[in-house]
């Protein structure tokens, strides 16, 4: 037994060897170097190891793959690393080879030992040196993602690498060489590296709460850099999260994909601002736009921000009435400030009751086939004058407050009259009552007729 073993062993390591050499020679050193020690020329290259002439060696009967070009590197590569091929297959570093553009990503493109980079010398992910070891990744996707002419080619941005450097997830990675800081393919899966645009892409505006969450949400990552983990349910359960697809923004939507800077106090109005301007403005024209607050954990004097009322993360419309929780926070009862809120907190309940209950009459009209073409059109003015005074609000001038108020009071009395007329109201109903009693009353005599 032990002898055919043996035969075998010496049989299996002629066809290593085989003819290929004869005429290759030098290749076989660097193969036994790398990755693949045990792997054949033929499980690579296919071909006949037993043929002597070159036509025969290379025939394409025996599925012969020279210097691999676009799919024909899953062919090679495939049968024995099968996941890694069939995500490279689907993923746009495939596509720009098949568009004939050099810069398309080989495997050998990022497993190559740097120094004679072919597919003789792929490395071991493992070793140090290897460009696909984690500290080695960013330098790898640099040779073409900072190549500006090379990502112009396809309309990709070419400042990832920089950025990322410039961060604390470069800086985390490449400079204190820490192991929980992610690296470019903890983002963009280093197979399929989908396009971000492709919602399968872990960084995907839908998915980056989930893929950042990896580690934001983990108190064991972020305690020992004295960052919270709470941010990320807090987003989670934010209407910004619910509102993607309205523009509204994801993690790298407020910090950048690769910079991922965090706004200091001073930017924040300006940052909420590029997408809230009414509020923003509003808030900088009031008083406290110029006002200074004492910040509750650190003791220092800062300038006030959207984020006292807001959070940066939760981002949630305060529920009215919300001025004892909300500006009950810095203005104590009983001082005019906190009169002011509560005139706009309830001015604001009641506006928001007026809306409930005309579009409630909108739809009772519709429901009896009215278009309430008019109606509809000046409910939504109406819808828009709210929106407007909830930015007034960040002025927190509650005479500015009442007098938005009447406009609207005035406005919604209109629309109450026009959509009135399309649908019954309590008046055209009195008789209801009056007919169930007289219905009720049939049916008890009946009854008592039928047990006499
Ligand atoms: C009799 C000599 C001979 C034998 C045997 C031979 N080759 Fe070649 N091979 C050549 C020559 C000559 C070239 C260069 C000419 C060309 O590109 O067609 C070449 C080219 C190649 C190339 C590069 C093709 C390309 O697309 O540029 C590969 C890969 C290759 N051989 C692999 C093999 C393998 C694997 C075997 C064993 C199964 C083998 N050869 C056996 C002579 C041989
Ligand atoms: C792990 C797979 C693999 C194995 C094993 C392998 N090759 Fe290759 N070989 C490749 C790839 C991939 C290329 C193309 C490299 C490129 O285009 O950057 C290549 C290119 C070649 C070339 C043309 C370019 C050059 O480097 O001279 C020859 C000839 C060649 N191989 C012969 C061989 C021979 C002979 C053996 C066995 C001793 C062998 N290969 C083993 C993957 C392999
Ligand atoms: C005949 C099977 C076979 C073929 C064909 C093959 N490999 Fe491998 N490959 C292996 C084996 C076996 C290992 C070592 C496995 C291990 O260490 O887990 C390996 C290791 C590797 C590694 C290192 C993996 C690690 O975890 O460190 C890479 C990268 C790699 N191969 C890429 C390629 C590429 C690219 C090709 C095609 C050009 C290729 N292989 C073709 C069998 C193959
Ligand atoms: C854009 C760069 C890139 C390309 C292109 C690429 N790889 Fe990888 N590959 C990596 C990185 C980085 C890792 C290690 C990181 C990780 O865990 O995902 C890796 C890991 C691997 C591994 C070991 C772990 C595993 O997933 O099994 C194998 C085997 C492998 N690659 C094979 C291939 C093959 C085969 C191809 C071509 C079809 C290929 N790679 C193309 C970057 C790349
Ligand atoms: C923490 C996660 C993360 C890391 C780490 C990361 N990226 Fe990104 N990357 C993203 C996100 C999120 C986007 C999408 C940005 C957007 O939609 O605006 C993106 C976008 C990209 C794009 C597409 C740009 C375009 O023009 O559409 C490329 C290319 C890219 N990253 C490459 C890299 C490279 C190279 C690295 C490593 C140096 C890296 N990324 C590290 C999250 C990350
Ligand atoms: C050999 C050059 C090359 C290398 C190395 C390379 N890429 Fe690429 N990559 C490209 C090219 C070219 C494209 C554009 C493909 C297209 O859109 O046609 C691209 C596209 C991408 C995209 C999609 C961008 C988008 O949103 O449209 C991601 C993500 C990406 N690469 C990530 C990586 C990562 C991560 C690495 C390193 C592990 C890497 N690439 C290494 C050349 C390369
Ligand atoms: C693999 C884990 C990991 C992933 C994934 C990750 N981060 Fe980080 N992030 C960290 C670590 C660790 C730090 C702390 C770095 C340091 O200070 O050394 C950090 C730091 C940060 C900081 C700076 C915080 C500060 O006050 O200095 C921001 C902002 C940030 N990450 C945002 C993001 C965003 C946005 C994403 C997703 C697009 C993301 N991170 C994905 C691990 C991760
Ligand atoms: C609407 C904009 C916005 C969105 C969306 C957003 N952030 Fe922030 N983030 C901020 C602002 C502003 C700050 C600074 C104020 C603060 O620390 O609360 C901040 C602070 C941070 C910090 C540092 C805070 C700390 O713990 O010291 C991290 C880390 C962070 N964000 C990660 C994320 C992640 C992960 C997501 C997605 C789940 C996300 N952010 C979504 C605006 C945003
Ligand atoms: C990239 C644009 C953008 C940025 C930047 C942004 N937001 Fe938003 N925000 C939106 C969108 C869009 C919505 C509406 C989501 C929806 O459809 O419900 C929204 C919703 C809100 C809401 C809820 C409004 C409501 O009527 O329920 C609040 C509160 C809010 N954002 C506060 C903030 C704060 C505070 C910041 C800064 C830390 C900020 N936003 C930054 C786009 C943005
Ligand atoms: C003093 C507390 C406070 C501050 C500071 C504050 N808000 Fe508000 N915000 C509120 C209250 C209260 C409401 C609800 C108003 C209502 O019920 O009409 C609100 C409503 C909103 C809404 C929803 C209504 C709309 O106009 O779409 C957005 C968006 C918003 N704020 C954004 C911001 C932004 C951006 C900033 C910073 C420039 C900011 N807020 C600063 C208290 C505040
Ligand atoms: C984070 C603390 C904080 C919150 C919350 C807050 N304020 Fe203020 N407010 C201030 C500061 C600080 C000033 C500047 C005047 C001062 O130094 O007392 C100020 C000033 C004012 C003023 C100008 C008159 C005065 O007393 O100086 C009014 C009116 C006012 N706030 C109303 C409100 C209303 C209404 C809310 C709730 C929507 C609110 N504030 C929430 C901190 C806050």
């Amino acid at each position: 037994m032990k002898r055919l073993l043996l035969l075998l062993a010496a049989a299996a390591a002629t066809a290593e060897a085989g003819t290929c050499t004869d005429c290759h020679p030098g290749v076989e050193e660097p193969v036994l170097a790398s990755a693949h020690p045990q792997t054949s020329c033929t499980d690579c290259h296919n071909g006949d190891d037993t043929a002597a002439e070159m036509t025969d060696a290379h025939a394409t009967e025996k599925k012969f793959i020279g210097r691999p070009k676009a799919l024909e590197w899953a062919a090679m590569c495939g049968d024995c690393h099968r996941e890694a091929a069939q995500a490279w297959t689907a993923s746009p570093h495939l596509d720009a080879l098949r568009k004939g553009d050099p810069a398309g990503a080989t495997c050998v493109s990022c497993h190559a030992a740097a120094a004679t980079p072919s597919g003789h010398s792929l490395a071991d992910c493992g070793d140090a040196g290897a460009p696909s070891a984690r500290l080695q990744v960013a330098a790898t996707c640099a040779k073409c993602h900072a190549d500006g002419a090379a990502m112009a080619r396809s309309g990709v941005r070419a400042d990832a690498v920089e950025l990322y450097g410039k961060g604390p997830h470069g800086h985390n990675v490449l400079e204190e060489k820490a192991a929980d800081g992610p690296s470019c393919v903890d983002c963009h899966d280093a197979h399929a590296s989908p396009r971000s645009s492709d919602p399968a892409s872990a960084a995907h505006p839908s998915r980056q709460a989930q893929t950042c969450g990896r580690c934001h949400g983990d108190e064991k990552v972020m305690k020992p850099h004295g960052l919270s983990h709470g941010l990320v349910a807090k987003y989670e359960g934010s209407p910004h999260a619910r509102g993607l697809d309205s523009g509204a923004p994801s993690c790298a939507g407020c910090h950048g994909p690769h910079l991922v800077r965090v706004p200091p106090v001073t930017e924040i109005v300006a940052h909420c601002g590029r997408c809230h301007e009414g509020p923003a403005r509003e808030f900088a024209a009031g008083p406290h736009g110029k006002a200074v607050r004492t910040d509750p954990q650190t003791g220092e004097a800062t300038p006030m921000s959207c984020e006292d009322c807001h959070g940066a993360h939760g981002a949630r419309r305060p529920e009215s009435p919300w001025a004892a929780r909300s500006c009950g926070k810095c203005h104590a009862a009983g001082t005019p400030a906190l009169a002011d809120g509560e005139r706009l907190s309830s001015i604001s309940a009641d506006t928001r009751a007026d809306l409930v209950r005309l579009h409630g009459l909108l739809e009772r009209a519709r429901a009896r086939g009215h278009q309430a073409g008019e109606g509809c059109e000046a409910l939504a003015a109406l819808d828009g004058a709210w929106q407007d005074m909830s930015a007034l609000a960040h002025g927190v001038s509650a005479e500015a407050g009442a007098m938005a108020r009447t406009a609207f009071v005035r406005d919604a009395k209109a629309v109450e009259e026009s959509l009135g007329r399309l649908v019954p109201g309590p008046r055209d109903l009195r008789w209801l009552p009056a007919m169930w009693a007289f219905v009720l009353a049939g049916v008890v005599l009946m009854w008592r007729k039928s047990r006499a």
